[in-house]
């Protein structure tokens, strides 16, 4: 497994692979913080989604689509004594995510790669979460990353996601028709996530719970590597 010091960045695949950027733009990414801590609830959804995850000191996990590392290190504080992981494929997000680790102070590794093809061995992690991320994929690159999840899972382990949902209310439907057509978050609109999840051979896959933000809903999901 790629070992990185605790404010660095490691390319282990010595490239930094293909995505979107987080606000879709890499010109926008400065801004993602102040638009995810002030526009769309994050602390709130991103709180939870660390209570659903259960973490135990001795875990090791991995923060897929990490970003500028907000949830990656609402992770570690939640836990300490614990290895945690954040892999994204943006290095220009990945130096803001160094930047806020270096000021914490707290021994996170971050990792330039892709979702679709990770770069760890079978079954190394107790956990993996994933926020905001897999929007950003189309079906088929979905399904990959996710059997790639399944591949780096321990038995037993868990992957937790906070990503947009089939709306729950006439409020949240207005958003999601925008979301929809400017994002590639069909599937999640349609509620098609946990059935992508199954495909990608998770079992138990539950949506726990929903959260109405001003980008549309996000809901959180849980699922099982049997
Ligand atoms: C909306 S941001 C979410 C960031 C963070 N997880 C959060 O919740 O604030 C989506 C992130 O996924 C990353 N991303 C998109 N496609 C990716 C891929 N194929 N592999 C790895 N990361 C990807 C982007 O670079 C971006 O940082």
């Amino acid at each position: 497994m790629p070992n990185s010091a605790s404010s660095s960045i490691e390319s282990p695949q010595k490239k930094s692979g293909r995505g979107t950027p987080a606000l879709s733009y890499s010109f926008l990414t400065p801004a993602y913080d102040f638009v995810m801590a002030r526009i769309a609830r994050e602390y709130a959804f991103k709180t939870r989604l660390v209570e659903q995850m259960k973490l135990q000191e001795g875990f090791r996990v991995l923060d897929l689509g990490c970003g500028t590392a907000t949830l990656t290190i609402m992770i570690k504080k939640a836990c300490p004594d614990m290895t945690v992981v954040g892999l994204d494929f943006d290095l220009k997000i990945l130096a803001i995510g160094c930047a806020k680790i270096k000021r914490s102070g707290l021994d996170i590794s971050l990792n330039c790669g892709t979702a679709v093809e990770l770069p760890y061995p079978n079954g190394c992690f107790n956990r993996v979460v994933s926020s905001m991320m897999l929007h950003h994929l189309n079906r088929a690159e979905k399904i990959r990353a996710l059997k790639e999840v399944f591949r780096v899972l321990k038995p037993g382990g868990e992957l937790h996601i906070a990503d947009f949902g089939k709306p729950k209310s006439i409020l949240m439907r207005l958003p999601s028709i925008a979301i929809k057509y400017f994002e590639k978050a069909s599937d999640n609109i349609e509620g098609l996530i946990p059935m992508i999840l199954g495909h990608a051979g998770f079992g138990q896959v539950k949506e726990t719970t929903q959260f109405a933000t001003i980008f549309g809903p996000v809901s959180l999901y849980k699922a099982h590597k049997g």
